[in-house]
């Protein structure tokens, strides 16, 4: 076989056999294939799609490029993955709650990819914290602490691991079966039993409408109900930044506020939702109600912030940085406000713009391997549907220098829109799918009824 028949068949729209997928990331994966060529390939993909065929073959070659954990003897064990989001630090709360009621969760998390921010990246900002962990390390802290959170390694779906840095920098992330197969290919080498997915929609998100990202839950359940696995999708907006924080230590600072219950109030009840979600799959609670009771029990009375410290301090991370984060996470040298220009009540916060403002004062890549810098981001002061009067703080730019604060306050002040009247605030959630089929409502709850997107939120 030769990689550029491979890309020349996907690149006329032509259907890939399964063998020349798994011939592809074989090779790519054992460094027979360049990254030039599957750069090419990626972007074929991005411009002619995938059959359902091609994207389950796909997600099969990427889990089995790697070994597939068996987490059997753990009992049962839940997994959550976003599909990328601005100020999205849901794991780093979610994680803890659900492993502090006792259901492990084994997850293998991603970097920045593109305007998104990765989990990996806010946890290295915590000195001393370790992401890339041996297998043995992995299931040693499933086994000790309940909650390990890890890169792809070169035994876990590394395929996914080289694919991802090169997708972040090539212009090929937004892509269904792109996108579908990296998440779910990590999901079915982690082990997990039970996943739970956050499929993000709106501006801030890979998949811009609700249809769009239907359509990625529907492929990513179907990939994981084909495998054995208990799967619930999630559909929540993306339009505006989630919580207030984006970049990757104020993000990291968030999620603890957010352990102590002190966290944005959307933040907050986005994460107990999902973690609901968990564990009603992980069969802790009967009802997604009970489950929503019981992720909140576990965060107000302080078990996951120790699970949190557990779990850090098992991955080398410093205790003192995270039981002092003002004071011991990485500081931007320059802190910049953004006024509002008038008295208006905002009407809307682009996230991508926000996320790519992030990006270019350092928060991401611009090329594969790129250094970040972990002090610089945004923390909003004012969200979709607040009134705001002139010279009111919209947010904070955290920027490496004056210059590159200034370049930031522009593209953000561009990034609200301003309404005279009252504006509704988007929904958290829309609705989802799930194995579970007693959950599924037909998407008709759009987040304001009891179902499957629990209506805890305004
Ligand atoms: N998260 C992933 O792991 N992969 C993607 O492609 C997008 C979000």
């Amino acid at each position: 076989m030769r990689a550029v028949d491979i890309i020349a068949t996907k690149r006329d729209g032509k259907e890939l056999s399964d063998e020349q997928i798994r011939w592809f990331i074989e090779k790519y994966t054992d460094d027979t294939l360049p990254d030039y060529q599957a750069a090419a390939l990626l972007m074929a993909i991005f411009l002619r799609g995938m059959s359902a065929r091609e994207t389950a073959t796909l997600t099969a070659a990427m889990a089995h490029s790697g070994q597939m954990l068996d987490l059997t003897e753990f009992g049962r064990t839940v997994d959550k993955h976003s599909s990328g989001g601005v100020g999205d630090k849901t794991t780093l709360v979610v994680g803890p709650i659900v492993a502090s009621t006792g259901l492990p969760v084994a997850k293998m998390s991603g970097r920045g990819l593109g305007f998104s921010g990765g989990t990996l990246d806010k946890l290295e900002s915590i000195a001393g914290l370790r992401v890339n962990l041996s297998l043995a390390e992995f299931l040693d802290q499933v086994r000790r602490v309940g909650l390990v959170v890890a890169s792809q390694t070169a035994e876990l779906a590394p395929a996914d691991g080289r694919l991802y840095a090169l997708r972040d920098v090539t212009a090929t992330v937004d892509s269904l079966p792109l996108i579908a197969s990296s998440i779910m290919s990590k999901k079915l080498a982690a082990g997990a039993t039970a996943i739970v997915l956050d499929v993000k929609v709106g501006a801030g998100a890979f998949m811009q409408t609700l249809d769009a990202g239907r359509a990625l839950a529907e492929t990513m359940v179907a990939i994981g109900a084909h495998m054995d696995r208990e799967v619930t999708a999630l559909l929540s907006d993306m339009n505006q930044p989630l919580g207030r924080a984006v970049g990757n230590a104020l993000e990291v600072a968030e999620a603890i506020a957010t352990l102590h219950g002190d966290g944005p109030e959307d933040f907050t009840t986005h994460c107990l939702t999902v973690a609901a979600h968990m564990l009603l799959l992980g069969n802790k609670a009967g009802s997604l109600d009970g489950a929503y009771d019981l992720a909140e029990h576990y965060l107000v009375s302080g078990a996951a912030w120790e699970k949190f410290v557990g779990f850090v301090e098992a991955q080398g991370g410093e205790r003192a940085v995270i039981e002092q984060p003002h004071e011991r996470l990485p500081h931007a040298a320059v802190i910049e406000p953004l006024l509002s220009p008038r008295a208006a009540t905002v009407a809307a916060i682009n996230a991508r713009a926000v996320g790519m403002t992030v990006v270019e004062l350092g928060g991401g890549r611009a090329k594969k391997g790129d250094m970040i810098d972990p002090t610089v981001g945004v923390v909003l002061a004012a969200k979709v549907g607040d009134a705001v009067s002139p010279g009111q703080m919209l947010l904070e730019v955290h920027a490496a220098t004056l210059a590159s604060a200034e370049a930031a306050r522009e593209r953000l002040l561009a990034a609200f829109e301003f309404s005279d009247g009252p504006v509704e605030p988007p929904p958290l959630f829309y609705d989802g799918i799930s194995t579970r089929t007693e959950l599924n409502d037909g998407g008709k709850n759009h987040g304001k009824s009891k179902g499957i997107c629990d209506a805890r939120h305004p």
